[in-house]
């Protein structure tokens, strides 16, 4: 689906801003916003692009620079700090060989750390993608990371 279709599956009203960058972001195989969809979306909602790029930038949820197919985001809030992110985020570093705000080289995982993702019964908890992950321990979180390696999210 090109870009000007996924805008116009929305009506041209400003209330619809963070759907249209959800949806473009999401059918980008590299995961994030591209200047010429930041414009797309100013010029479909009559808008000045300058908002439309400080909303973009204001989200942590939204990328202005390309991304891996899935983002994982590890909390490093209090409650999954004492319950051992540190841990998990050094052992993601070194099972992908990456570090928090970088991408595999293949371009399929990204690793950012998080504010807490309102999961704390759960700690040490992340997110991929939109789907939450929690009591990581190194074994499941290993487990996690091979099953993903076999099966490329679809755009959507
Ligand atoms: S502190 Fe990690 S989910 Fe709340």
């Amino acid at each position: 689906m090109d870009q000007q279709e996924i805008i116009s599956r929305f009506s041209p009203e400003k209330d619809n801003l963070l759907s249209i960058l959800h949806a473009l972001q999401d059918n980008h195989p590299q995961n994030y916003l591209t200047g010429e969809a930041l414009r797309a979306t100013a010029r479909y909602l009559n808008v000045n692009l300058s908002w439309v790029y400080g909303v973009a930038g204001y989200y942590y949820m939204f990328s202005l620079k390309p991304r891996g197919r899935y983002i994982i985001r590890i909390c490093n809030s209090p409650v999954c700090n004492m319950m051992g992110s540190p841990d998990i985020l050094e052992l993601l570093g070194s099972l992908l060989d990456i570090r928090p705000g970088e991408t595999t080289a293949d371009g399929l995982f990204t690793v950012e750390e998080a504010e807490c993702l309102g999961i704390c019964e759960v700690a040490p908890a992340m997110m991929i993608n939109r789907k939450v992950y929690g009591n990581l321990t190194r074994d499941s979180l290993a487990a996690i990371l091979n099953e993903l390696k076999h099966k490329i999210p679809p755009l959507k």
